[in-house]
């Protein structure tokens, strides 16, 4: 990786940037390749996509039009539970690395845990992916403990990371213990909430303090937190430039203290009914 502003972690001998852009919420066509290409240009060097989410091609558009070299960016992608099967996962693989026009991704996740396939198979095909140098890296994602006690038994390689809904409304203690017990690294999905952080009274109020909006302060809060990674999904290049601004201040204990009480609110703002296991409460 090369210097930028924003710090990494190094885990697993790979390096992984502490905040990437979320695409999941992108507009269609030339406006989302635009911003994924700014965000490149500003300084991000991680992107986080999906088979999901559809914007797979715009982020290999992306990638190629901010010139930046592709082993100096970190791309993540997810396999849906629609394809946990070995067969189907294998395709969903090689469709995600044709839609980006990539050799491969530095992270592979499996995006949901399936409730129908035996998570040893899925797992199995993910390291497969891994073994044919499809994905640099391999984890899951929206992991409960249970679930993670389960993958670290039966997967053959290393885990690299959970990824799960984390930010200053949703306490997810009994998770992240999981993932230090685990040695895995967590990456914060919907870190500012899907915005209903963004009236917060006492974020607002922090943020005067250092001349920073709420949702700076609502991201910092979770950077400042052992083994996280932030992947804020933003749609102007004003908010993407916003939240890439957080690495020059430091919220004191008190104030993070302040913040980690905000978390009662228990606000899941990602449950859908078709997909999700029994969150740890
Ligand atoms: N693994 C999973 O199952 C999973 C599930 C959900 C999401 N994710 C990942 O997490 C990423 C982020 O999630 P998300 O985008 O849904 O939620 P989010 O990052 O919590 O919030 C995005 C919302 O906040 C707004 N926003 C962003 N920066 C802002 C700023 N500086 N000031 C004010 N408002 C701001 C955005 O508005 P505009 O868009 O209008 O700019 C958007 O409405 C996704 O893109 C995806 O990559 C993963």
């Amino acid at each position: 990786m090369p210097e930028n502003s924003i710090p990494s972690l190094t885990h697993n001998g790979a390096t992984i940037p502490r905040l990437g852009l979320g695409t999941m919420a992108h507009p269609e066509s030339d406006k989302a390749v635009n911003l994924i290409s700014h965000a490149l240009k500003s300084g991000y060097r991680h992107i986080d996509t999906a088979r999901k989410y559809g914007s797979e091609e715009w982020v290999g558009e992306g990638v190629k039009d901010s010139g930046i070299p592709r082993e100096d960016i970190w791309i993540t992608t997810k396999v849906t539970e629609d394809n946990a099967k070995s067969d189907d996962f294998a395709r969903s693989v090689e469709t995600s690395l044709n839609a980006m026009q990539l050799d491969y991704v530095d992270l592979l996740l499996i995006h949901w845990p399936s409730r129908t396939v035996p998570l040893e198979e899925t797992l199995g095909a993910l390291v497969k992916a891994k073994e044919e140098g499809y994905a640099k890296n391999i984890g899951v994602s929206n992991f409960t403990v249970n679930l993670m006690d389960q993958a670290v038994k039966l997967c053959s390689e290393k885990l690299f990371i959970n990824q799960f809904e984390y930010h200053a409304y949703i306490n997810q203690n009994k998770v992240m213990e999981a993932c230090k017990k685990h040695d895995l690294l967590m990456t914060c999905y919907v870190p500012l909430g899907r915005g209903k952080i963004l009236q917060d009274p006492i974020l607002k109020e922090i943020g005067e303090i250092y001349d920073k909006s709420i949702a700076q302060v609502g991201l910092r809060w979770l950077i400042q937190q052992q083994g996280t990674i932030i992947i804020p999904g933003a749609r102007s290049k004003n908010r993407i430039d916003e939240n890439m601004n957080i690495f020059d201040f430091e919220l004191n204990d008190d104030e993070m203290n302040k913040i980690s009480k905000l978390r009662s609110n228990n606000y899941r703002a990602v449950n859908p009914e078709v997909r999700r296991p029994v969150w740890d409460e």
